[in-house]
Order: C-alpha cells, then sequence, then structure tokens
C-alpha cells in the first residue's frame, strides 16, 4: 500500500468511528506533514481521495471538514444472526441495550429517567465547591470517611451491625465482587455459584482461573442449601458467590429462615460469602434482611452500589468486608488506588443532608406500577405455557417457555426487530435455560414497550418452539 492510501485509510477509520464528527475540522496539510512525518504531496494526495469518498469537504481559505454526508460506523444497527460464544453474546446485548432505538427488554438497568439527577447535580457541585483539598489525600482508600458512615448506617436498617471501618469504597459493586473473590481465593480454586447466574459473575471466575460448582437456584427460594451441603461435602469450596435477594436473573429471594441456614452453614466450615446485594433496596413489601445480618464471624462480604436505586452510572460501590477489610483495602490500592473522590463526596453530602428514603419510595412505586403492567402485557400477548415468575421487588422477570423453545433464536429474531431480550443461556456457565427468557422492567411502560411484548410474544410463539402450548 502506498502511503498516501495508508494514510487516507487511518483519517478514514477516524472518521467511520467517530473520533472525528461531522463538521469537525480536521488536521491541516501542513500538521499531517508535521504529526505524520509525509511529504506535502503524500498530504495532499490522501485528503483528495478522502474527498473522493465524500468524507471530508475543503472550505475555502478554512481547511478539510468532516463532510455532513460522512457516516459513522456506530449509527448503522448492530450486527445480528451470527451464532455466538456465551461471551460474545454478552458483550453483544449490552451493545444493544445501549443503542436508544432498540427497545430494552434485554437490559440489565432500570431507565436512567427514574433517578434524581437535578438534585444529585447539585450535591455534586456543592460539594466539590467546598469540598477541603486535603480530602482528595484523606479519602483514598478505605474511601470518603462520611459516606462510608452514612452505607454502615443503613445497614442497621436491614438489620446488620456493620462498621465504618469495615466497609470499603469501590467503583461500582463490579469491583467490590472482584475485589472480594481475588481476596478469598487463589487461582485453581474451587467456587460455589448459583445457577442461572449473573453473567458477571461467570467472567468473573474466568478471570480469577478459577472452578465453580453450580448450585441448583429455585425462582421462589434460591440457593438450594442440600445441594449446597452436597458440593462442600464433595469439593474444597474456597468461597460462595450468592445473590440472596432478587437474584439476577430469576428475581428469586431467599427467606430469611434459609439466609440464616446459609450462614450457619459456611460459618462451620468457614467460607467466606460474597454476599452480591446490588437489589437490595428495591423491594415492594417489606425490607429483607440480608445474610449479611447473621453473621457473626465477620465471614460474609456484602457488595452494594447505588447503581441501581441512586446513581447508575456515577460508579459508587462498596464492600462491607468484615475479617477481610484491610486486604480489600490494599488490593482496592493495588488495582485502582481510589474511587472518584468529588463523587463519593456529593452523595456522602446527598446522603447526609436528603437521605434517600424519599426516592427509593418513588422508585420502588414506579418500578412496582411497571412490572404489574409488563405482567398483563406478557399475559395478553404470550402464547399460553409461559410460566413468569414475580418477584416481590427489583425490575426482571424471568420467563420459561416450553422445552422445545429456542431462546437464542428467539433472541436473534427480537433484535432483528429491534427487540432486546437476555435468553437464558448467557446466564449458565453449561449454556443450559436455553428455553428461558430475563425481561427487563426497569423501564416505564409505554404503547412501545407494549408493542414489543407483543412482538416478542408472536416471535416466542413461533421460534423453535413445537410444542403444543400447556397451561401455565
Ligand atoms: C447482580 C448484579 N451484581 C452487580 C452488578 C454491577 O453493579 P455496579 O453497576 O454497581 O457495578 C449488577 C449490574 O448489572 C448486577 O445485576
Amino acid at each position: 500500500l502506498t502511503r498516501y492510501r495508508e494514510l487516507a485509510d487511518e483519517l478514514a477509520a477516524l472518521i467511520t468511528h467517530g473520533t472525528l464528527q461531522v463538521g469537525e475540522r480536521v488536521p491541516s496539510v501542513r500538521s499531517l506533514v508535521q504529526q505524520y512525518r509525509v511529504s506535502p504531496a503524500t498530504a495532499m494526495r490522501a485528503y483528495e481521495i478522502l474527498e473522493s469518498k465524500d468524507l471530508i469537504e475543503a472550505r475555502p481559505r478554512s481547511g478539510y471538514y468532516v463532510s455532513r454526508t460522512a457516516e459513522p460506523a456506530h449509527s448503522r444497527p448492530p450486527s445480528k444472526s451470527t451464532r455466538v460464544e456465551v461471551s460474545d453474546l454478552v458483550f453483544d446485548i449490552l451493545e444493544a441495550t445501549r443503542v436508544r432505538d432498540v427497545v430494552p427488554l434485554g437490559s440489565a438497568f432500570p431507565s436512567p429517567l427514574l433517578f434524581p439527577w437535578a438534585k444529585l447535580a447539585r450535591f455534586l457541585g456543592s460539594s466539590a465547591r467546598h469540598m477541603d483539598p486535603w480530602t482528595t489525600v484523606q479519602s483514598l482508600p478505605p474511601g470518603s470517611e462520611e459516606l462510608r458512615r452514612q452505607i454502615a448506617r443503613r445497614y442497621l436498617l436491614s438489620g446488620a451491625s456493620v462498621r465504618t471501618d469495615e466497609v470499603v469504597i469501590t467503583s461500582g459493586a463490579l469491583e467490590a465482587l472482584n475485589l472480594a473473590l481475588a481476596t478469598v481465593t487463589r487461582p485453581g480454586d474451587v467456587i460455589a455459584i448459583e445457577s442461572p447466574t449473573f453473567y458477571a459473575c461467570l467472567q468473573a471466575v474466568e478471570l480469577a482461573g478459577l472452578k465453580a460448582v453450580e448450585i441448583p437456584t429455585h425462582p421462589g427460594s434460591g440457593v438450594d442449601i442440600g445441594a449446597l451441603r452436597d458440593a462442600i461435602a464433595k469439593h474444597n469450596i474456597r468461597a460462595c458467590w450468592f445473590m440472596t435477594t432478587f437474584q439476577n436473573p430469576l428475581g428469586a429471594t431467599m427467606p430469611e429462615e434459609r439466609k440464616k441456614e446459609l450462614v450457619a452453614l459456611l460459618a462451620k466450615h468457614e467460607i467466606p460469602l460474597i454476599e452480591d446485594d446490588v437489589y437490595a433496596e428495591l423491594y415492594f413489601g417489606e425490607r429483607p434482611r440480608s445474610a449479611k445480618s447473621f453473621d457473626r464471624k465477620g465471614l460474609v462480604l456484602n457488595c452494594g452500589s447505588f447503581s441501581k436505586c441512586l446513581a447508575p452510572g456515577y460508579r459508587i460501590g462498596w464492600v462491607a468486608a468484615g475479617r477481610f477489610a484491610k486486604d480489600i483495602q490494599r488490593r482496592k490500592i493495588i488495582s485502582t488506588l481510589a474511587t472518584s473522590v468529588p463523587v463519593q463526596e456529593g452523595i456522602a453530602a446527598m446522603l447526609r443532608h436528603d437521605g434517600l428514603d424519599g426516592h427509593l419510595t418513588d422508585l420502588r412505586q414506579a418500578l412496582r406500577d411497571q412490572q404489574q403492567k409488563t405482567l398483563i402485557s406478557i399475559k395478553r400477548h404470550f402464547p399460553a405455557g409461559v410460566r413468569v415468575v414475580v418477584p416481590d421487588g427489583g425490575y426482571f422477570l424471568w420467563l420459561e417457555l416450553p422445552k422445545s423453545a429456542d431462546a437464542m433464536e428467539i433472541y436473534r429474531a427480537a433484535l432483528a426487530a429491534r427487540i432486546s431480550v437476555a435468553p437464558g443461556p448467557m446466564f449458565s456457565a453449561r449454556r443450559a435455560f436455553h428455553n428461558c427468557l430475563r425481561i427487563n422492567c426497569g423501564h416505564p411502560f409505554t404503547a412501545d414497550i407494549d408493542r414489543a411484548i407483543a412482538k416478542l410474544g408472536k416471535i416466542c410463539g413461533t421460534a423453535g418452539s413445537t410444542d403444543p402450548p400447556r397451561a401455565s
């Protein structure tokens, strides 16, 4: 390839991938010559090629600009219908849910419209304006003292006595979970996980070089303790990673007695429990107690965040780490040093002055209302024989279709119709749950969503299913 063609290709890629956007000025010929060490003739030839492809246009006495007809690659619909691995599938689905005109029934996030952005911005602004510059040093891990105190106080509401110095602030719950996993295991260890489970758990296990034993998890009551007991007898289980409340994807919550039994069983064997508790605040009825609230040995590492209940995108999470707090704090310093200090201070100020409860009451009400409407729509539009698990909180519905249904085929057909869904196999290392779907009901229920559910119901009635309908 000649140098001017190579240069033209590099610049074309910057345009189609959106680094250089429509209407933006591109580097002058002179700066190309200087920065890319090419001759003026090479730079001019490269620009002629881009002009001939309508990617840039010359403006008299002003230089070259990205032309109005240049189409960025990310405005095209996401590619579909290729057979994918589970991890590719996860990334594909995350990608699809970022495209605004895809109905986000497969999304892991609630609608961003349900959060108090203006209020958060006021607290963030005023705390940044009044922040003592020394805070940037003092807020190194474990993190903002005030934020950790506020978080520890909230644990009291669910019957857990958590000391401020047990809480380590992280970048979202996902970092908390990964730090917890790295702290209580070594590569090659065996850990117990739920089946089905949150796909990030599968990815974390893979990343940490661990082996996983999948414990059957029931839509109504969560982890099967008998199966866990058998697994502990058979394998050298070094840790458990469970979502004890509003499990993702099932929505299951372990009853209090079962959580107590779980903590007692693990305490007997000195096995740490990584409790992923990100949906804890999204209950519709009674506030569920966490497994952490029964922990007397400091073996439960309860991971939470504000991502689902207050401030998605702010990336503030934490782990109440019991006896592992010091180790986690050190790992946090080694891996990312600290979490954004002004953001920690902003959320701490909001919790201190405004509390969370007013907003949470509205959020829970909105989620419950959306869940009810989604259920009515599913009942109306889905074929008979579809079983829906209805949790008492959170924003997921787990659908079991007849055994012959193919969730991957449904996923592909739905995406072609600009609807995302989360197919069962993405929640399993063995790609089980081939006939299950997770539906997000975290978005305000609109006619568009109703239409998308109707369409999805139609797809489920045809795609991959040859079973006669069964009663639900
Ligand atoms: C079960 C579960 N745990 C953890 C996370 C990650 O939380 P965060 O966004 O705070 O990192 C999610 C987000 O989808 C989740 O569903």
